[in-house]
């Protein structure tokens, strides 16, 4: 893997050995044992976006294994001021070791892969968040032992999240079921192509109820993600009655996990009770965010990778 800008960038094989790799690595934080494998390597990171999961993952991670992390806001930048991104990227990889990315549209972080010569790191995109689902992939087996089989349901908006579950869906074992509303589905290419290539089947459905039953985890996420601030209100109304309460959970198993990738916004997609109560792993996916990067930065800056 040369460069992470989506889920199918990697196969099963790869999938596995970071979910066990971030096992291993939270084994031996929790123990405090030193492992510095990335000393004097710098990962850039640059944000369009607001963040504080991804940004600080990120920088602990790559301080905590010996090497260093830069923030860039991409306006402090010349790329704020129009400097192209072939440019940026070239002149960057003379400097850096690795480069994440939170940014719009995902063919700005693939021509900026086109043109940098290190790793190019995708920290969401409009369209896809792959470390995040890489992380809850890890989460899931931490919890439930393994995600084989395992049935999906993610309710709320099609988004960049939904995105990035259909594609795990291709590579990974793990029916995936979407309730949305009409008009908030997720991506169409990927959808169709999930179609296809699902391992267990997607499903989407428009009933929140049908989608939770005999599922294993219910995932959601916030029904305006960032950039789409100015459809908040609209939002707010089309998706009333997508909310994971506890009414919801009462058609769901009793076992039933519940994640979200947060941030949340509490009495919209999510009541407090279900987000604190006891089918959730939210705060442990947080931190099994680190643990991730941590095996993602290992594999795509040490030589020895797959
Ligand atoms: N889940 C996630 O990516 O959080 P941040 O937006 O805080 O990075
Ligand atoms: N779908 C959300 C995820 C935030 C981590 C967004 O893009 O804002």
């Amino acid at each position: 893997m040369k460069h992470l800008l989506s889920e199918r960038d990697l196969n099963r094989a790869q999938f596995d050995y970071l979910v066990e790799r971030a096992r291993t690595l939270k084994k031996w934080f929790r123990e405090k044992r030193e492992y510095k494998p990335l000393k004097g390597k710098v990962l850039g990171m640059i944000f369009e976006k607001a963040s504080t999961r991804t940004r600080l993952s990120f920088e602990v991670a790559m301080i905590q294994m010996g090497g260093n992390a830069i923030y860039m806001n991409s306006r402090d930048t010349q790329m704020g001021r129009g400097e192209s991104i072939a440019d940026t990227a070239r002149v960057m990889s003379r400097y850096l070791d690795a480069i994440m990315i939170r940014t719009f549209a995902q063919e700005i972080i693939e021509e900026f892969a086109r043109h940098a010569t290190i790793p190019v790191i995708n920290g969401l995109t409009d369209l896809l968040h792959p470390c995040q689902v890489l992380s809850d992939v890890f989460t899931i087996v931490e919890k439930k032992g393994s995600y084989e089989k395992l049935k999906l349901a993610f309710i709320g908006d099609g988004n960049n999240v939904a995105n990035s579950w259909l594609n795990v869906a291709t590579i990974l074992p793990i029916h995936v079921r979407i309730a949305c509303p009409q008009g908030y589905e997720p991506d169409q290419e990927i959808f169709r192509r999930a179609q296809r290539e699902a391992i267990e089947g997607i499903v989407l459905c428009r009933d929140p109820k049908e989608a939770v039953q005999d599922v294993d985890v219910i995932y959601t996420d916030v029904w305006t993600s960032m950039g789409k601030e100015e459809e908040y209100e609209k939002r707010i109304q089309v998706f009333q009655s997508y909310q994971v309460n506890s009414k919801l959970l009462t058609y769901a198993s009793r076992d039933v996990m519940i994640m979200h990738c947060l941030p949340a916004h509490r009495g919209e997609e999510i009541t407090s009770d279900v987000l604190d109560g006891r089918h959730s792993v939210v705060l442990d996916q947080a931190e099994n965010r680190l643990h991730m990067q941590k095996a993602i930065l290992e594999m795509l800056l040490t030589e020895d990778n797959l």
